[in-house]
């Protein structure tokens, strides 16, 4: 897998789009050193991992900054926990059993693979959060709706925006809208039914506190048919 820096893996916060592209560019260094300098790809491997966890902490410090809601922020953190040991264990391989087949896989597949799935995916998530907050305040203050892979998690709700009424809490994770699963609705459409519904009224089906052996319906209806 190459890995090279692209338009699609900007976030739009500054911070943490200029570490992303060092971060990108010292990746894409090791994965060529595998064939061209194999030689180097330990001493590589170092200066990218010092890299790494300078940007986890970066962000792990945004995310206090922002007032990131905890269940999102331990899970982030986890991930980098993760590969943190993942990645240890790999550069400790590397000089025990120099570059085989399995090592050059580790770096070009699991490594590569990681850094794009999580970029596009928590750190997504993170600046979404973080710009969000900039432009509206404190992000405590109003509703905030997290994608996940196949639901929408409830991370707060404003206290009398339309999900409050309709008993919405943090925590819960919605699976359908309208009656469609999110993942046949897509998150964009999912949440763009949520904040405007059609005909001012939509029904939500949800897991509550991400109980997925309950499923519960609500209808969320817009302020203005709430009158
Ligand atoms: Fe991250
Ligand atoms: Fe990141």
């Amino acid at each position: 897998m190459e890995i090279r820096w692209s338009d699609s893996l900007i976030l739009g916060v500054p911070t943490i789009d200029a570490q992303h592209r060092e971060l990108v560019a010292r990746v894409g260094t090791v994965v060529s050193a595998v064939d061209a300098r194999p030689g180097d790809v330990g001493a590589l491997l170092d200066f990218l991992g010092e890299y790494a966890l300078s940007h986890f902490a970066t962000e792990e410090r945004l995310m206090g900054l922002h007032a990131y809601p905890e269940s999102a922020a331990s899970a982030h953190r986890e991930a980098h926990q993760q590969f943190v040991r993942a990645f240890s264990g790999l550069r400790y391989d590397v000089d025990v059993e120099g570059m085989t087949r399995g090592i050059v896989d580790r770096i070009q597949k699991w490594m590569v693979g990681w850094l794009m799935e999580h970029i596009l995916g928590m750190d997504h998530a993170l600046a979404m959060w973080i710009r969000s907050a900039q432009v509206k305040g404190p992000p405590h203050a109003g509703t905030w709706l997290l994608p996940r892979a196949d639901a929408i998690e409830v991370l707060a709700v404003a206290p009398r925006g339309s999900l409050a009424r309709a008993g919405l809490k943090p925590g819960d994770f919605i699976v359908r809208v309208g009656g469609v699963t999110v993942a046949q609705l897509g998150v964009k459409v999912a949440l763009g039914l949520l904040r405007d519904p059609v005909d001012g009224q939509v029904e939500v089906e949800f897991h509550p506190g991400a109980d997925s052996a309950h499923l519960e319906r609500r209808t969320v209806t817009r302020r203005r048919a709430a009158r």
